[in-house]
């Protein structure tokens, strides 16, 4: 949580709380849909019973209930639950889905379910609390239930991150934001470093709440070091009969060094982070130490990724 703000406050920060406008967004997302759509099919079946946590729309109920699966879709923003249910009745499927006005991280469904699904994520597993609600979810479930767990989508989620050169220029302006890019080949920066893995969630597995990394890391080419690029892959279905998974990946967060630094291919570069799943970009750029592995140890630099 944000150390100055309290549990009310902070639900209604952007990321935590998602105005009913910016919705379209994510029903546009052909790359979200189309994953969350295979890997619904994949997995639900006629008369199986599935929760939705963070409901939104309603978009991700449906898709189920069309499967044939009884639904609840529970969201805890009341604009977003008055525009579900609406949306449900008119598409003709309010005998299926229940929309549930609660607090997924304390939402029990009536009975056992065979399926959870929850889309809170956000790249690094920032700014949405994906990891906190699947994780009050079990153990309010295995305490009403049992051990036994439903399945989750997504299944597992990758945190990965890279170093980069990239310009900052914008109409020959040159400012350090974040910055956020489509999760597609080609994307403007040159990678100095393969991607590194800091972290990975199996959400029916315990997981932990805390990511980071403390290592060097080798230049895998020349350039100068000015950001690093963070990438999260979830994968939010494996379909072990046709032996094929359903990918989904966040966009690609940057975040800009204060001072770039210039590495050579084959160079180690030491690099330091930490955050808590949930923090805003801002906690998590804070804690960004990055130093040349030279060998005089007089000379060597420490710049700090900008807040
Ligand atoms: C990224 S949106 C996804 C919405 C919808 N599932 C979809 O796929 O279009 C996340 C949703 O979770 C809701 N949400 C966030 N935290 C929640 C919580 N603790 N309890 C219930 N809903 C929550 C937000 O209001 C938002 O509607």
């Amino acid at each position: 949580m944000h150390p100055k703000l309290s549990l009310d406050q902070e639900s209604n920060i952007l990321g935590q709380f998602i105005p009913v406008h910016y919705h379209y967004n994510m029903l546009l997302d052909e790359q979200r849909m189309e994953a969350f759509r295979n890997a619904i099919q994949s997995v639900i079946r006629s008369g199986m019973r599935v929760v939705e946590l963070g409901g939104g729309t309603g978009i991700l109920s449906f898709l189920a209930a069309r499967c044939g699966a009884k639904v609840w879709c529970v969201e805890r923003n009341i604009e977003l639950v008055e525009v579900a249910r609406k949306a449900i009745r008119s598409n003709g499927f309010e005998s299926m889905i229940t929309v549930v006005h609660e607090d997924a991280t304390e939402f029990i469904p009536p009975e056992p379910v065979d399926a959870v699904i929850c889309e809170m994520l956000h790249v690094g597993l920032l700014r949405e609390k994906q990891a906190q609600v699947i994780d009050a979810f079990k153990k309010n479930y295995q305490a009403r239930f049992g051990d036994r767990l439903p399945r989750f989508l997504p299944e597992a989620s990758l945190l990965t991150f890279q170093l980069l050169e990239y310009p900052f220029l914008f109409s020959g302006y040159q400012v350090q934001v974040p910055v956020f890019q489509q999760p597609t080949p080609n994307q403007v920066g040159i990678e100095l470093s393969e991607l590194q893995t800091y972290g990975q969630v199996i959400y029916d597995e315990s997981y932990p709440m805390q990511f980071g990394w403390s290592d060097k890391v080798t230049a895998s080419q020349s350039g100068h070091l000015s950001a690093i690029r963070f990438i999260t892959q979830n994968l939010i279905a494996i379909d072990t009969e046709k032996q094929c998974s359903y990918p989904w990946p966040n966009q690609f967060l940057i975040l800009p060094i204060e001072e770039p630094i210039p590495i050579e291919e084959g160079q180690e570069v030491a690099v330091e982070f930490c955050y808590r799943a949930g923090e805003s970009l801002q906690s998590l750029s804070e804690t960004i130490r990055i130093s040349k592995q030279i060998h005089n140890p007089s000379i060597q630099s420490t710049p700090r990724v900008a807040a």
